[in-house]
């Protein structure tokens, strides 16, 4: 068994992403996916990506791989859940067919081999997935791989928040743990996290569903799946900006772009290799 093989199976229950991106690729629509192109484009400061390689790793529902074909690129999406394989070629059916600049396949970060047999990009993606591995230390490292000379690393961490995350990497253990768990978990936060939502949108915005509505600007993602993402979404690691800067300054990139958050959430950076 590789090294890679004993993590991912040590690590007991994970949480199931596929499914939760097939049921969210259900909302899918043309206003969500400018939203995930907008996203790209102003985080990597772009208009498009014509004749640009990118590698997206953790592609989930597909979304952005979708969004980088979209803006010009060629395309290589991997992930390690077989439902989020299998979502990420339902939108290549969809929306780019015929079009064999897009390959997608089953992979794991943690592969390190896997990593080095690929191509070399000048744009490697990975969004709100290092953190997913059990190792995230590895996983960090392993993006660096098939990055290009002068190629862009744009990445989404959660925010280390000391004890809040040790509370809700139980929260995530437990919802995975078992059918028992994700029912216990779902019951007592979903109703947490609407009725929020709700008063949010009484009180800031005097529209009880404002926060429903208008969460599509977030990426395009879906505020349901992403409450189901957050609650579940285990193995789960965190790191706090100071780290992630070291980190890859150590490895001799440079920060070109961040948005970080001192609360909870991803923060999100742009490095380039020089
Ligand atoms: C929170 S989702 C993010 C999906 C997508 N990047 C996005 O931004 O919408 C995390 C994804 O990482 C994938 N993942 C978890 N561990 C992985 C690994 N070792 N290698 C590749 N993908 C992995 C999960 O299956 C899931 O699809």
């Amino acid at each position: 068994m590789s090294v890679k093989n004993s993590i991912e199976n040590s690590q007991g229950e994970r949480f199931q992403f596929g499914a939760n991106w097939q049921s969210f690729l259900s909302t899918l629509n043309d206003e969500r996916i400018l939203e995930a192109e907008r996203s790209l484009s102003d985080m990597l400061k772009i208009d498009n990506l014509v004749g640009k390689r990118f590698l997206d790793i953790g592609s989930g529902s597909g979304l952005f791989s979708l969004a980088a074909k979209r803006l010009g690129a060629s395309v290589h999406s991997f992930d390690y859940d077989l439902k989020s394989v299998n979502c990420t070629k339902e939108l290549k059916k969809r929306y780019f067919a015929n079009d064999n600049s897009w390959t997608i396949e089953k992979g794991s970060v943690l592969d390190k081999e896997y990593l080095t047999s690929l191509d070399k990009f000048d744009i490697v993606y990975s969004w709100g997935v290092l953190h997913h591995t059990g190792d995230m230390k590895s996983a960090l490292e392993n993006a660096l791989l098939p990055l290009s000379d002068q190629g862009v690393l744009f990445i989404a961490i959660y925010n280390d928040q000391g004890n809040r995350s040790k509370l809700w990497r139980m929260v995530k253990k437990t919802y995975s743990s078992s059918r028992v768990g994700r029912m216990l978990i779902s019951s007592i936060f979903i109703p947490i996290f609407a009725l929020y939502s709700i008063l949010v949108g009484i009180i800031i915005y005097k529209n009880p569903l404002h926060q429903f509505s208008s969460y599509k600007a977030q990426r395009g993602m879906s505020i349901y799946h992403d409450w189901i993402d957050w609650l579940g979404g285990y193995p789960f690691e965190v790191a706090k900006p100071g780290y992630i800067f070291n980190f890859y300054k150590s490895h001799g990139l440079v920060l070109d772009n961040m948005i970080t958050t001192n609360g909870w959430g991803c923060c999100q950076y742009v490095f380039f290799k020089h």
